[in-house]
């Protein structure tokens, strides 16, 4: 078991699922339910604060300002970061008397910007339904497409509102809102923790998950549902997993769970044995070891809907026509820090399988040296926050002499996205360490789905390759489930390197940008002078400094370059340097060659760099705790830098 593995236990909860997007929370049965959904909302902030939103349920008639035809009465807000002190405006004042029903949702957005009319809950036409949702509606646009037809009325740009108005068609026909869910979930594909109210029963709220956690509790009083355990944990310790395709009933004190078939299904309990601020780390001893085990997740996502395992690939979002994108010769990257060396990563695969000249830049220095930008350049900024001020500017310098631009970024409506022609969203969920890890390892993945894109609009391979090709982007988030399942391993082997003073990172080929990235990660948490380099260069200079006292840590996975990497090894090793090797299980000519070995399960070359990376983050992760460094925050660095 992981060291940071999550103290409950319960069918659907492991570090590998984690689900890093949207709070939900709901009651029924409270004397005072938006100050409940208010002060749960408070607690799940971290997932996202883009938006937050309420719905009291109302016995018809007693509430003021309405929505539709009653009883469903609904605030929102999108101020970025304050949303849920502008509904504390409405708390304490009575405004829904005898309303004992509440929802809210604090929003991270994928689909529609973060406006107030996308913000949840979102409502059917006759505003006797209300949903929240935490995930991805894979099939969102088809459904729309069916509800249009069929005269439903769609008002936000999200994936979500499909559901409630799906919903609105079963319980106008007369069935129950259990009844309804039941008959509506098999529709929706894609990842989604949903929790419903419906005007016609006021004390009801029901639940169903795919994927995306969802708990469901109670007391003898209240009916309970939660995104995590975190917004439940000061009212109640009688908490369960709700499963996969379950669904749940609440009605004050009393959950009732059933299958998509109706059967009566015994939900699992939860053992919980922490407070409230520990489940806000959900059991994590912080933010960065609990974002580097959300990575799977995080990969999941990025690529959910987007590229099938086929080689199709689903990019209509980026807002860029294809026969402009078809049209472009040369691509140039701009980034900074760990966006960067994503980029890198990018290039092979814009290169090898786009078959288009691609340059990295960082963007500090792009903006001054006068680029060159010819016809048909495509600029690709790549930014975590959408707001680095260095890559900002350089876009919009890119931008003023011409270029085709894109932005890609994990958050929803930055900066970034506003001065750009083409937006690719990670879907990472919101980042709170310093240090990039989950955000990074997305940008990898999202880059090589573009670079196939662009391959099959250029044709620039066959479909069989194409194919071939998606299938390893697509298995990459199980690969990388794989290393972070051995995060207490290397994490015990970083501890070996507690008090090294320099290190070395050396790779070759795709192996080069994972090397910079593990010494980056090194330097910026545990204040260790760390340089990566190409392995091939290290003769014509570095060598120099290599002794007995020197660490190198080589990305030494089995790959064409693989030769000529482990003669690089033998040269330091001659030196006297203590040798890592990141290298594949079951590789014993690199393990021989090694005083220390971070193993990982072997993954094709060409896609490799995201699974070889999570060991170095886990390395300097362990490194800085063993030194008592605050790793979520380290000296001198910022999550956002807005100064040049
Ligand atoms: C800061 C962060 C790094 C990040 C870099 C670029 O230096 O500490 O983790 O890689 O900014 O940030 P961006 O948001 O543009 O990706």
């Amino acid at each position: 078991m992981p060291r940071a593995q999550v103290p409950v236990t319960g069918r659907s909860w492991a570090p590998g699922s984690l689900w890093p997007m949207c709070g939900i929370i709901g009651v029924t049965g409270s004397d005072d339910p938006l100050r409940f959904v208010l002060d749960g909302l408070a607690l799940l902030e971290y997932r996202g604060y883009d938006s937050a939103g309420v719905v009291l349920v109302a016995t018809a008639g007693e509430a003021e300002g309405l929505s539709g035809t009653g009883a469903l009465w609904r605030r929102r807000s999108a101020v970025r970061g304050e949303s849920i002190p502008a509904l504390e405006r409405f708390a304490g004042t009575d405004l829904v008397p005898g309303a004992r029903t509440g929802i809210g949702h604090t929003r991270w957005a994928t689909h529609g910007a973060p406006t107030e009319g996308n913000a949840h809950p979102h409502l059917d036409c006759t505003g006797r339904v209300a949903v929240v949702h935490n995930g991805i509606i894979e099939n969102h646009r088809h459904l729309a497409a069916k509800l249009v037809a069929a005269g439903h009325v769609l008002r936000s740009e999200t994936d979500t509102e499909v559901v409630a108005h799906l919903v609105e068609a079963e319980v106008t026909a007369g069935a129950s809102l259990l009844e309804a869910v039941q008959r509506c979930v098999s529709e929706i594909r894609g990842d989604f923790g949903l929790v419903l109210a419906s005007a016609d029963e006021p004390e009801v709220l029901v639940a169903t998950r795919q994927t995306s956690p969802l708990i469901v509790g109670r007391t003898s009083s209240l009916g309970l549902v939660a995104s995590d355990i975190s917004a439940l944990l000061e009212t109640t310790r009688e908490l369960y997993a709700l499963g996969d395709g379950e669904i749940a009933e609440l009605r004050p004190g009393v959950i009732r769970v059933v299958d998509r078939a109706g059967t009566r299904v015994e939900p699992t309990r939860l053992r919980v044995g922490w407070g409230v601020r520990a489940a806000q780390r959900e059991g994590f001893e912080d933010f960065m070891s609990k974002e580097i085990h959300e990575q799977p997740r995080a990969l999941t996502d990025t690529i959910l809907g987007r590229i099938h395992a086929d080689g199709t690939t689903e990019l209509e979002e980026l807002g860029i026509k294809e026969i402009e994108l078809a049209a472009i010769s040369r691509v140039i990257v701009i980034a900074c820090g760990s966006s960067y060396h994503a980029g890198l990563t990018g290039r092979v695969a814009i290169e090898a399988w786009a078959k288009l000249a691609c340059t990295v830049e960082i963007a500090s220095e792009f903006r001054y040296r006068n680029p060159i930008i010819e016809p048909g350049t495509l600029v690709l900024a790549i930014s975590q926050s959408g707001e680095t001020v260095d890559t900002f500017h350089a876009l919009r310098e890119a931008k003023r002499r011409g270029a085709l631009t894109v932005v890609l970024t994990n958050v929803v409506d930055s900066l970034m996205t506003r001065e750009a022609d083409g937006v690719l969203y990670t879907r990472a969920g919101p980042e709170i360490g310093v240090a990039s890890t989950k955000c990074h390892t997305a940008q990898i993945l999202l880059l090589q789905v573009f670079a196939l894109h662009l391959a099959s609009l250029r044709r620039s391979l066959s479909t069989d390759e194409i194919a071939e090709l998606a299938a390893l982007v697509v298995a990459v988030p199980a690969r990388v489930g794989d290393v972070v399942a051995r995060f207490d391993e290397y994490r015990h082997t970083a501890e070996q390197l507690a008090f090294v003073d320099d290190v070395f990172f050396l790779g070759r080929g795709g192996g080069y940008a994972v090397a910079l990235e593990g010494a980056l990660k090194l330097k910026e948490l545990a204040y260790v002078r760390a340089e990566g380099y190409p392995a091939g260069e290290m003769k014509h200079g570095p060598i120099s400094l290599i002794d007995r006292d020197a660490v190198v840590v080589v990305v030494a996975n089995r790959g064409s370059l693989s030769a000529k990497l482990l003669a690089n090894v033998e040269e330091v090793r001659a030196r006297g340097a203590t040798v890592v090797a990141l290298c594949d299980t079951d590789d014993p000519e690199v393990a021989g060659l090694a005083d220390i070995v971070l193993e990982v399960p072997h993954t094709d070359e060409t896609v490799a760099a995201a699974v070889l990376v999570v060991p170095l983050q886990v390395l300097a992760y362990g490194v800085a705790r063993a030194r008592g460094n605050d790793v979520d925050r380290p000296r001198n660095l910022a999550k956002v830098v807005t100064v040049e």
